[in-house]
């Protein structure tokens, strides 16, 4: 198969790393735009045009394009490939407002009944104040456009959540407040075509930048899977309470979903409550899942997206566990700084080293082209194993000023995350 990914990051590495290992035969792989340390043939293309994907599609003859990030997904690029009659793993612009509209998500699963944070959406700066009375004592202040996780403050500080509020709004966006739900964050991915979900392994993010979850919000530190302390029947309970009653109504507003549904979800007393929808693989938890996945993901993606995905028979996995560290530059997440040079041993090994941010230098090597540059994947039989797998690599690494957290998965490691009474 040609398969053309669309994309730039450390999660289409892993794409398409996975894509090229597989028992469906050898597949012809293709990126736009891509980073340096990605092993396909790479475009140049405007991944937000629709017009502009599908042409570069077509000139390739693609026989199946996935889309990695949700900006192309909001911007309606896979209808476009659809319309042309081009397979495309990734929903249409309508269904990919779960992800991009947080209201919208909020409606889907009101009328779906499943359990989320109460949110209220204001637009006028001098309601903040009042507002924010209803919430607390933890404020979650959300950007309600798209804002790549960075939109949000989780704060006890009820002046903070006002200015952070204040400046949403100000900025052209209507500001979300949330209540706070408390317990463990998981993340699932499941494949979705209609009303079929296929579960992949449940995974945990780090999204805090430093140690210890302190210091601000990021894209993701590193992940783990699968979650040693979650309830044997969790898994089925997420799919069972949040993401097929999502599908559902979603089937029955018109607006199938296809593609990939990501439930960021809180794990608490009740069981499983939705965060947020992603319409995309998570970046960087897809690093570690898909590094388990023993079956042919091109066979899944081009199931989804060729609505057959009820025919796939059931994923295998390898036993064991893998976890994911990124190499963060300097200054990420506010002010990641560019053009330093990255050296050490496995650079060109993406089973083992998936680029995110990074370009080709000067003198041939890879110098930082992001803020997230690397990340590093271990696994192993055990938790503990997968992670120092992935620390003896990425401690090798040097690049000037960058950083990555040293407690990836420690928690759970040590058994100190527990959740709620099951049902
Ligand atoms: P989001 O942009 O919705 O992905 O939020 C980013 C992060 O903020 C999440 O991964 C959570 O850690 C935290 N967060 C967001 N909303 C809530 C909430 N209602 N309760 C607790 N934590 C939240
Ligand atoms: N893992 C966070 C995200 O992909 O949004």
């Amino acid at each position: 198969m040609r398969i053309l990914v669309i994309g730039s990051g450390g999660r289409e590495h892993a794409l398409l790393t996975a894509l090229s290992r597989t028992s469906s035969g050898e597949h012809d792989l293709h990126v736009a735009p891509g980073n340096a340390g990605m092993r396909a043939t790479w475009h140049d293309v405007a991944v937000d045009d629709p017009a502009a994907v599908t042409a570069l599609a077509r000139e390739i003859a693609a026989d199946l394009v996935v889309i990695g990030p949700e900006q192309p997904l909001v911007s309606g690029v896979a209808d476009a490939l659809r319309e042309a009659g081009i397979p495309v793993f990734g929903p249409s612009q309508e269904a990919a407002k779960l992800e991009g509209s947080k209201t919208f998500a909020k409606e889907v699963m009101a009328t779906a009944g499943v359990r989320t944070a109460r949110a209220k959406q204001v637009t006028e700066p001098d309601m903040v104040k009042v507002e924010l009375r209803e919430f607390g004592p933890t404020f979650i202040v959300k950007d309600d456009g798209l804002a790549g996780g960075k939109g949000v403050v989780v704060t006890d500080d009820v002046r903070e959540a006002v200015a952070h509020a204040k400046a949403v709004i100000e900025g052209g966006n209507p500001a979300l407040l949330e209540t706070f739900l408390g317990g463990p964050e998981v993340s699932l991915f499941c494949l979705v075509d209609g009303e079929t979900v296929v579960p992949l392994l449940p995974a945990q993010d780090h999204k805090r930048a430093y140690d210890g979850d302190e210091g601000p919000n990021t894209g993701g530190m590193g992940a783990y899977t699968p979650l040693p302390w979650l309830p044997e029947d969790g898994v089925q309970r997420i799919v069972d309470e949040v993401v097929v009653p999502v599908a559902h109504e979603m089937v029955r507003r018109g607006i199938p979903y296809s593609g990939l549904l990501y439930a960021g979800l809180a794990w608490g007393d009740e069981g499983p409550a939705v965060i947020e929808f992603n319409a995309r693989f998570g970046d960087p938890e897809t690093q570690a899942v898909l590094a388990l996945l023993e079956s042919s993901l091109a066979d899944a993606l081009y199931a989804t997206a060729t609505g057959t995905l009820a025919d796939l028979p059931p994923l295998k996995w390898k036993d064991g566990y893998a976890a994911t560290v990124v190499l963060a530059a300097e200054g990420y997440p506010a002010n990641p700084r560019k053009g330093a040079e990255i050296t050490g041993e496995g650079l060109d090994d993406s089973r083992i080293v998936l680029h995110a941010g990074t370009a080709k230098g000067e003198n041939g090597g890879y110098v930082a082209a992001g803020g997230r540059v690397l990340n590093v994947v271990g696994t192993g039989a055990t938790l503990e194993e997968a992670t120092k797998v992935a620390y003896d690599v990425i401690e090798k690494i040097q690049l000037d000023g960058s950083f990555y957290r040293k407690d990836i998965a420690r928690p759970a490691i040590d058994g100190e995350i527990t959740v709620g009474p099951s049902r």
